[in-house]
Order: C-alpha cells, then sequence, then structure tokens
C-alpha cells in the first residue's frame, strides 16, 4: 500500500477535550489518558484474568475487524470485547472482498464507513497504513491499530502494563526485563513507550545484537546482550518471539543455538526478584524463546494477558465509540 509518505504521528489521537479519537500509536498519549484506559479496563475485571458481565454501552455501535495479517487473540478478542458491549461486529474476509479485485485498502474503508461503521480495527503490515485510513475517517469514526507493521500495537501495550499494574502495582516501582526478538517487535515498542509514560523504574531490552533495535529507538531503556543483566531483580520479565515473517532467511537464528543462549528457562527465571511474574504476547514458540515449565509454571500469567486483552479493547472502544 502507499502512504504518501505519511507520518503517523501526524494524526491527532486525543481531541481538545482530552478525549481519543483514534488509537493508532502509544507514543504521545499522555499518562493520565492511559491512566483513564487501564482503570476503566480494570473495571471490566473482578480480579487478574476475571471477566465481569458488562452492560451494552455499545448498542447501536457497529465495528468493522480489518486483518491484513495473521491473528488469533487480537482479532476474537476485539470481536468478543465489542459483542459483550452490544455491538455490531462485521469481518472483512480480505481474501474473498474486492480487495481481490484492485480495489484498494481506502476504498474498502470509504465503502464500510458509507455503510455506517463507527470503529474500524487494523492491522496491517505497512507502516503508516492505520494513518492513512484515519486522515480521511469522518469526524465521528475511530480507528485502532490492532498492530501495524513492526511500528505499533497499541492494545497489546495496554494489556501489558495492565497486566503489570494489577499483580506489581506501580510502574514507577519496576524493573522490566524484555528478552527475545526487539528489533521487529511492535509489542516491544507499544510496551516501551507506554512504560516510559508511566515512569518505569528500569527497562532491559535484551537479546542478540541482530535482534536489537538501535540504540536511539528505545531512549529510556538500557539494551543488552546478556540475560542476567536484564534478569536480576525483574519484577516483571517479558519473552518475545522471533519474528520470522520480519526476516531474511539467512538472519533468522537457529531455534536450539538461540534457546540456550536466551530461552527464558527455570535456571534464568531464578535470578528474578521475588514474586516476578512472566509475560508472553503469544503466539509462544514453545522451547525457542520460553521453556515449557515457565510457560505453564506458576510465575505465568500469559493466560491472564489474553483475558486482559478483553478488558483494554472493552475500554478503548468505549472511550472512543461516538454515535
Ligand atoms: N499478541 C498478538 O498480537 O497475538 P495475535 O497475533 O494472535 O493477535
Amino acid at each position: 500500500m502507499n502512504t504518501g509518505g505519511k507520518n503517523r504521528t501526524m494524526i491527532r489521537q486525543v481531541d481538545d477535550d482530552g478525549n481519543l479519537k483514534h488509537l493508532i500509536s502509544l507514543d504521545g498519549i499522555p499518562a493520565d489518558l492511559l491512566g483513564t484506559i487501564l482503570d476503566r479496563a480494570e473495571s471490566y475485571l473482578s480480579g487478574p484474568g476475571s471477566l465481569r458481565n458488562p452492560d451494552k454501552e455499545l448498542n447501536g455501535i457497529t465495528i468493522a475487524n480489518l486483518f491484513f495479517e495473521p491473528s488469533t487473540r487480537t482479532r476474537i478478542s476485539f470481536e468478543l470485547a465489542a459483542k459483550r458491549l452490544g455491538a455490531h461486529v462485521v469481518n472483512l474476509e480480505t481474501g474473498s472482498s474486492s480487495l481481490r479485485k484492485n480495489e484498494s485498502l481506502l476504498d474498502t474503508f470509504f465503502t464500510l464507513q458509507a455503510m455506517g461503521v463507527n470503529l474500524f480495527i487494523l492491522r496491517h503490515h505497512q507502516p503508516g497504513s492505520c494513518a492513512t485510513i484515519a486522515e480521511h475517517a469522518n469526524e465521528s469514526v475511530g480507528i485502532i491499530s490492532a498492530g501495524e507493521g513492526h511500528l505499533s500495537h497499541p492494545t497489546q501495550g495496554l494489556l501489558d502494563v495492565l497486566t503489570m499494574r494489577l499483580h506489581k502495582g506501580d510502574i514507577r516501582n519496576l524493573k522490566v526485563c524484555i528478552i527475545g526478538d526487539i528489533r521487529h517487535s511492535r509489542v516491544a515498542r507499544s510496551a516501551a513507550q507506554a512504560l516510559a509514560t508511566l515512569g518505569v523504574r528500569e527497562l532491559f531490552l535484551v537479546g542478540p545484537d541482530r535482534l536489537l533495535p538501535a540504540g536511539q529507538e528505545f531512549p529510556n531503556a538500557v539494551l543488552s546482550n546478556e540475560p542476567d543483566a536484564g534478569l536480576s531483580g525483574a519484577d516483571v520479565v517479558m519473552a518475545l518471539r522471533i519474528q520470522k515473517e520480519r526476516m531474511n532467511d539467512s538472519d533468522i537464528p537457529d531455534g536450539a543455538e538461540y534457546f540456550r543462549r536466551y530461552g527464558l528457562t527455570r535456571e534464568r527465571l531464578g535470578k528474578t526478584a521475588n514474586g516476578a511474574i512472566v509475560m508472553h504476547p503469544g503466539p509462544m514458540n514453545r522451547n525457542v524463546e520460553i521453556a515449557d515449565d515457565v510457560a505453564d509454571g506458576n510465575q505465568s500469567v500469559i493466560r491472564q494477558q489474553v483475558t486482559h486483552g478483553v478488558a483494554v479493547r472493552m475500554a478503548v472502544m468505549t472511550l472512543m465509540a461516538r454515535r
């Protein structure tokens, strides 16, 4: 898709009254608005990992899921979140839509907007795609990124900080270690943006050189090749998948060698603070970035993250919906 070189940060995500208009990136979302979203998401939970029954706050609202990359968690949780709140949901089947007849993404958007869709959920590999659509949206229509290239996955970042807050309290007291393929990860970027805004005490990003980003991109983080540097005393550890789909074949590390050097094992987890939690955004590649007994162990909150994703998406959609 030709995005015309538009910069996603040119889109105003927050209006003059501080209301969320679009959610394309967590970059620039102020701390008080992050707090509002997290508080609202928490109000949809009866405790960590447990959803309560909400009112039908989205009655009369129509939501369209447009997913141009594979997804299990994000797509289904947006749909379930919307339906729990009483919204209508349509899922564009990209493989059998008129996109196959060369209709552009923008014309597809105009078509659905003309049918009265209020909120668009877009996952697309092309950086800039969400901003391009938001730029053409009617005043009452909101765009929510469900993952944009390697750049941004804002609802994932929100569910990650919500999970940390629910288990470990104030983000400002935490040492967080993200270990894995940071370079190609929109999850790491969105989590780092939210954590920086919320004043995280320490953020370590750990991986081999070829999976680390340029340092300037994460000015508030410590980048390291040494797992022990990040894991030592960490309150939160998040393991990330190697994102082969964004790499040349020749750059993909050998899985067994990667696990030996960077895999999150019980032994490595022993370096963390007492009561540390283990997170992973999914999908997991077991025994590549995380050992079975850590993924399924008593410090793992990975399945709770999924539940929290439903609550966060409920919060974002109710804050954005305009009739
Ligand atoms: N975490 C995440 O984005 O998972 P899916 O690709 O399954 O949506």
